[in-house]
């Protein structure tokens, strides 16, 4: 049976009459209308559907609506302050993070996440924290290096050198995580 509950999303309290059993996923899309946050999926595995939840990231395809209740929301909608996008979000755009974007908003709130607890991670912790996030187009170096520049404030600095750049693409890829794994 529906009931009323309110959830807070990006700062706003958003009145919904939904199932107990409603997936909060389904509930910030079809309920309040928010629909940055995509689905790929449903069981945990993809990372699409991240979003932060009192400061802890979260599968939002796995977690109930209701148990957010009281609780503070984040989604990719609240990144951006007064028309501008967040430095995360320039960088993917910058950095060429992104192709299809159904990973993206997951990406980016998974790195906010991420962040926010440590604003100074190396790029092995950066790796290591986006590996629970899958992309199937971009290839993972271009997502790394858009995370890697805003950790060592390079957004904004214009295009770089392609040599620079390239540069660093291979010393991204010599550490070790997406060694073996990944292909750009
Ligand atoms: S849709 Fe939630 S983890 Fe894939
Ligand atoms: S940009 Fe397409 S799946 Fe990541």
């Amino acid at each position: 049976m529906k009931r009323d509950m309110v959830l807070n999303v990006n700062g706003e309290e958003h009145d919904v009459e939904i199932e107990p059993n409603r997936l909060l996923l389904d509930a910030l899309r079809e309920d309040v209308g928010l629909t940055g946050t995509k689905e790929g999926c449903s069981i945990g595995v993809c990372g699409a559907c991240s979003v932060i939840v009192d400061g802890r990231l979260v599968s939002a395809c796995l977690t109930l609506a209701a148990a957010c209740e009281g609780k503070q929301i984040e989604t990719i909608e609240g990144l951006a302050q007064d028309g501008e996008l967040h430095p995360l979000q320039r960088a993917f755009v910058q950095f060429g993070g992104f192709q299809c974007g159904i990973c993206t908003p997951g990406q980016i709130m998974a790195a906010k996440a991420l962040l926010d607890h440590n604003p100074n991670p190396t790029t092995d912790e950066v790796k290591e924290w986006m590996s629970a996030n899958l992309c199937r187009c971009t290839g993972y170096y271009k997502i790394l290096e858009s995370v890697m520049a805003v950790v060592e404030g390079k957004v904004d600095e214009g295009r770089r050198d392609e040599a620079v750049r390239q540069a660093r693409i291979q010393s991204l890829y010599q550490s070790d995580t997406y060694k073996s794994d990944t292909s750009e």
